[in-house]
């Protein structure tokens, strides 16, 4: 039971194994084992983790060195064996113990009042308790444990049979392999729940695509769908998939006296699942009497459904007690217990009228879909990307065609589908250009690629593409130069390139309609601030291919100059980590190309920064240390404070959870400071504290 052990005696044990005097195998396997899945369980499960990533590490390395050497010793259920088998043959169907049904729908309090009075109806009850948890917008999944130990685990398939995903399911790590069941007279047991992506790691591989040229996914949910049918399980592993079990559809007791002390209420199985190392929403539920004060609830919950860390679409409203449960029963579709609310769509439909091709930097051509303007979740959506020709085939995209689109969270909108049942005959087939729709040179799709390029490196939109890309935020940030003026720069002649950047004539400026004095001397002011930019953005500003803001600070690190780039082997950029084949390969393209070189040395003449700035004094003092900014900085943008921690060893985390350190808080900080209180160990501090804190 994971909520009442003594953790320091937990954190004490650990460090025994790490000494010079640890309990000897196999002795002590078992234990070693427990140690590692109460780490896991706090990690994953309680999101809160109680020892380092490398100490937990060291820990496992010691159970598998031991497993290796004594492979008799091995049991099902210890930690290492989540990983089997790396390739999955097949999905075998196999039929669910419960067949599992979907919930009724609800979209306004009265549907709710009406499904309370029919529920209160039929069991003649005054006043119902109900428990109201989050619908969690991912893929449904059933798991059986029997005897203690994880037997399958299962997709929802079609409600009847699902596809055997058991090896995928393993590499989930909130999903405990075994749970001590039997102490709650439970034989058998089947648990049903959810597998999500979180927003953060869903963001992850969202860019990861992009960086590969990739089309991205419309949203979590179905990233999480895919993500269990993949049949090579180390990349499940990578997807860092997450569980929320919530309702157990089946039990074959072994102790009727133990399993009726929880089976009484809904609430209390959750519990019992979160007590047995299950992830159950047991934080996210409220029990409450009466329907209204579920509406209040409902309500409350829907305006802080962006601050959490996953997408949920609506709320579920459960009937608490388990006997009234069974008096309510099912319908031939849905049971009588529950109902799913759902939130205002983010999907609405509209026509796709035109595609209109655009050329990025690198030369790609992306189609851009010009649809009817439609609401989305609050947001006038016009035109939508849709990424390359095998895109376009796999929607079975027509221009005419009628289309359904969401905005999931903060991601970018995406297409979900066409809907080919709504067609008149009318839609027209979308005919890919052959040639360059900005220079007209012929394009070209590498052999194995999605994209099709405009490889004219002089093409127009590339070279104003290059300097805009060169120019941005997170780039060498001349922001007041920005994508108007450097189209209209261009226009005028005055700006051909990227060093022409730092040689245009501005004075010339001032004869034209719309620039003075301030105006240009401010620009003047952003260009000469640039040439100080650290290193990592000045790779990032190339716009080499592949190579994002993370890439480019890795790279950063590696070198003392950017001209070192120049002298790796291919062999040796691959070295680096995260950079893989084809990275390695577009980074040393771009630095044998001659014209590339003679770019950054005449970049070098103009006073642009080439090198790593000199380590600071301090530059450990953050080291393991995490850090989120929110609100409004006054003293320093944002993106300078993000850097100063990293340059004193400390790490941005992108959301509040107990592996924050501090918060730093600006002006009009809202839900993430709020959050934060809740959470003791986090430090928060104003901008001014940041200050002291890094002078000290
Ligand atoms: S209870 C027999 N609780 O929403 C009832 N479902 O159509 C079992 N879902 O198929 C479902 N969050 O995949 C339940 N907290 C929650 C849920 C939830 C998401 C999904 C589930 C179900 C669908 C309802």
């Amino acid at each position: 039971m994971y909520n009442n052990k003594d953790v320091k005696k937990i954190i004490e044990s650990g460090m025994r194994w790490l000494s010079n005097n640890p309990p000897s195998m196999p002795a002590h396997t078992e234990e070693l084992r427990d140690l590692l899945r109460f780490h896991e369980n706090r990690y994953y499960v309680a999101n809160d983790p109680v020892i380092s990533d490398a100490e937990y590490d060291r820990l496992y390395k010691i159970l598998e060195k031991f497993e290796q050497t004594h492979p008799q010793n091995i049991t099902s259920d210890s930690p290492t064996q989540r990983v089997g088998a790396a390739l999955i043959k097949d999905f075998p169907k196999v039929k669910h113990l419960v067949p599992m049904l979907s919930l009724e729908n609800s979209y306004n309090a009265e549907d709710l009042v009406d499904w309370d009075r029919k529920a209160r109806e039929l069991s003649g009850m005054e006043i119902i308790e109900y428990c109201v948890e989050p619908k969690f917008d991912g893929a449904g999944i059933s798991l059986v444990y029997i005897s203690d130990l994880l037997n399958r685990g299962l997709t929802r398939g079609d409600g009847e049979t699902g596809d055997d995903i058991t090896p995928n399911i393993k590499r989930i790590k909130s999903v405990p392999l075994s749970a001590h069941f039997s102490e709650y007279g439970i034989e058998q047991i089947e648990i049903r729940g959810e597998v999500l992506l979180s927003k953060a790691n869903f963001k992850i591989y969202n860019d990861k695509l992009g960086e590969e040229g990739l089309a991205p996914l419309a949203n979590p949910r179905n990233a999480a769908a895919g993500s269990l049918r993949i049949k090579d399980t180390r990349i499940v592993a990578e997807r860092n998939l997450e569980a929320f079990l919530y309702h157990i559809s089946y039990v074959l007791a072994s102790d009727d006296n133990k399993y009726g002390r929880v089976s009484d209420a809904h609430s209390k199985l959750l519990q019992m699942l979160w007590d047995l190392g299950f992830r159950s929403p047991v934080h996210e539920m409220k029990v409450v009497k009466g329907i209204e004060a579920v509406i209040k609830h409902i309500e409350g919950f829907e305006i802080k459904r962006d601050d959490l860390g996953y997408e949920i679409d609506g709320m579920v409203v459960k009937v608490n007690s388990i006997p009234l449960q069974e008096k309510l029963g099912m319908t031939s579709h849905h049971p009588r217990w529950a109902i799913a609310f759902k939130f205002k769509a983010r999907q609405a439909t509209s026509k796709l009228i035109e595609v209109q091709y655009q050329v990025g930097r690198t030369g790609a051509v992306t189609p851009v879909a010009k649809i009817e303007p439609v609401q989305v979740g609050g947001v006038t959506i016009s035109s939508i990307s849709i990424h390359n020709e095998d895109y376009i085939r796999e929607k079975d995209l027509k221009l005419g065609d009628t289309i359904l689109i969401e905005r999931a969270g903060d991601v970018i909108p995406q297409i979900v589908k066409s809907i080919p049942d709504a067609r008149t005959g009318k839609e027209k087939k979308i005919i890919f250009p052959t040639h360059c729709p900005v220079c007209g040179d012929e394009l070209y799709k590498p052999e194995g690629e999605a994209v099709w390029r405009c490889t004219n490196i002089n093409c127009k939109a590339q070279v104003l593409e290059r300097i805009i890309h060169f120019v941005s935020k997170d780039a060498m940030d001349i922001r007041s130069l920005g994508q108007a003026n450097v189209e209209k720069f261009y226009e005028w002649g005055m700006l051909k390139d990227i060093p022409g950047i730092y040689t245009m004539p501005l004075d010339d400026l001032l004869t034209r309609e719309g620039y003075g004095e301030k105006s240009v001397t401010n620009l003047r002011q952003a260009i000469e601030q640039s040439k100080q930019q650290p290193l990592h953005r000045l790779i990032y500003a190339l716009g080499i291919r592949y190579v994002g803001e993370t890439t480019a600070k890795t790279l950063a690190q590696k070198v003392e100059s950017i001209f070192e780039l120049e002298g790796l082997s291919l062999q040796q950029l691959q070295e680096i980590e995260d950079v893989g084949e084809k990275v390695a390969a577009s980074i040393n393209a771009f630095f044998r190309n001659a014209d590339n070189i003679a770019m950054l040395k005449k970049l070098e003449r103009l006073g642009i920064n080439m090198k790593v700035a000199e380590k600071i004094a301090h530059s450990g003092q953050f080291e393991g240390k995490t850090f989120l900014f929110t609100g409004t900085l006054h003293q320093m943008k944002r993106s300078e404070a993000e850097e100063m921690v990293e340059k004193h060893g400390g790490k941005i985390l992108s959301g509040v959870s107990s592996k924050l350190n501090y918060l730093v808080v600006g002006e009009e900080a809202g839900s993430k400071l709020e959050k934060a209180r809740k959470i003791s160990s986090i430090k928060i501090l104003s901008e001014t504290d940041f200050l002291s804190l890094i002078h000290s």
